[in-house]
């Protein structure tokens, strides 16, 4: 045999240095993907999830939960075996050697996402993420995507890797679009109260006036001989609820009135319209304008800000109460219907016998400033869109085939896990 290697020899040895030329490749476009990437032998928890399956546990979740000692022997035997430029940037490591430990670090700042990312892997997912917060090595939280892919057979077991973005702008961003959507939507219900002035001295009135009759009649009742007990009592619990009702209306006001932190919270858009209507009532009947008020028996909830949601009806009131006046006509009515629509949603429409909305100025009715009114600001319907829009739903205005105006909102219902 001569010295000179085989051709198989040469094979190999060229395959092995292509492989090494490739992976070469693969390590520097990974090193320097934008994305911040750790690459984690989990090993460690595989091994002990065999075990634990060889013991007949199927409920990972209830297992961890009463065995927490567990998660931390993962977080401390978990190592990550490679980490990209973007993550030491993230983490504000001086290099890679920073990061290539244990996975603990990952989890400082959410503690609890460990078990949820072992119930995931047990369970045999592709995929887990989550919206968590990370501690940089400086001391900074940050808010992230936390994403982990698993290997599935027949790809390597031990190789997890694990991908955060970084979403602390975007959140901040976000959170100061609301805070001007509400500073809006506040400076336009200001506004507004302007509008309903009237009706709302009316209905602080009416109980205050029933508190006054119902005092006298208690007055004269205690000054006759005979003391009758059972009608002052009728009487004198008459004013409490007056009271109540009164002190009710101002604090509905009050919170009209309020620059409050946008909430979300389940709602009942029936209650929610019945609160509305006590601005304008008033106007509606001093109006002779008949309302009809067309709601199911039962309606899915929807979720969002109680006092917004009530100025955006109110601002649909306003405009078919505005329109209605303006024709005199004998007609005079608004129809409200609240429905539940495929799709998840709650749709509020509002139909009134007005003159309706010339056609040139059908897209342009959401505007800011767009007004066809002597006096009119033009910031009902623009307030109206920005609120419904912020609570992920959608708004629109047509004519009615029958005459008068037809402006419907929808929006998604709420998921279940919203606080009332
Ligand atoms: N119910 C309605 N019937 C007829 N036109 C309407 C109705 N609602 C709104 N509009 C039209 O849309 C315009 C914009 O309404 P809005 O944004 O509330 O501002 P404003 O009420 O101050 O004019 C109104 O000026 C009017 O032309
Ligand atoms: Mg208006």
């Amino acid at each position: 045999m001569s010295g000179r290697p085989g051709p198989s020899e040469v094979d190999d040895r060229g395959r092995a240095n292509l492989d090494s030329a490739a992976e070469d490749k693969y390590r520097k476009l990974i090193f320097f993907m934008p994305t911040a990437l750790w690459q984690v032998d989990s090993r460690a928890a595989g091994e002990a999830f065999g075990r634990l399956r060889a013991e007949g546990i199927t409920d990972i979740a209830a297992y961890l939960d009463a065995h927490p000692d567990l998660v931390e022997f993962a977080k401390d035997t978990v190592l990550v075996t490679e980490v990209n430029r973007e993550a030491v940037a993230l983490f504000h490591g001086h290099g890679p050697a920073d990061m290539i430990r244990p996975v603990r670090y990952l989890f400082a700042a959410t503690p609890d996402m460990a078990k949820r990312v072992m119930v995931a892997h047990f369970g045999g997912w592709r995929n887990y993420t989550e919206e968590a917060r990370i501690l940089t090595f400086d001391g900074q939280m940050r808010d992230v995507v936390f994403s982990v892919t698993y290997p599935t057979p027949p790809e390597q077991q031990d190789t997890t890797f694990i991908t955060i973005s970084d979403i602390t702008d975007r959140l901040h961003t976000e959170a100061q679009l609301r805070q001007i959507q509400a500073d809006y939507a506040h400076s336009a219900r200001i506004s507004t109260l302007g509008e309903m002035a009237t009706s709302i001295a009316h209905e602080v009135k009416q109980p205050l006036a029933a508190i006054v009759t119902n005092g006298e009649t208690a007055l004269h009742w205690l000054s006759r001989d005979e003391l009758n007990v059972a009608k002052v009592r009728q009487l004198t619990t008459r004013i409490v609820e007056s009271a109540h009702h009164a002190s009710d209306i101002i604090q509905r006001i009050r919170l009209m009135a309020m620059r409050g932190e946008p909430e979300r919270v389940t709602l009942d858009l029936k209650a929610v319209t019945a609160e509305a209507l006590s601005f304008v009532r008033h106007d509606i009947e001093s109006k002779k304008i008949a309302l009809s008020i067309d709601v199911p028996q039962s309606l899915p909830s929807v979720s969002g800000d109680r006092v917004q949601l009530q100025q955006v009806m109110v601002n649909l009131l306003l405009n078919s109460i505005q329109a209605i006046d303006q024709v005199g006509a004998a007609d005079r009515h608004i129809r409200i219907a609240i429905r539940a629509e495929d799709g998840d949603l709650v749709a509020f429409s509002i139909r009134d016998s007005g003159p309706g909305i010339a056609d040139a100025d059908l897209d342009r009715l959401f505007e800011s400033f767009f007004t066809t009114k002597k006096t009119g600001m033009g910031i009902g319907l623009a307030i109206c869109r920005s609120i419904v829009m912020a609570h992920g739903g959608s708004i629109a205005g047509s004519n009615n085939p029958a005459g008068g105006a037809h402006f419907r909102f929808a929006l998604p219902i709420a998921r279940s896990e919203e606080p009332s």
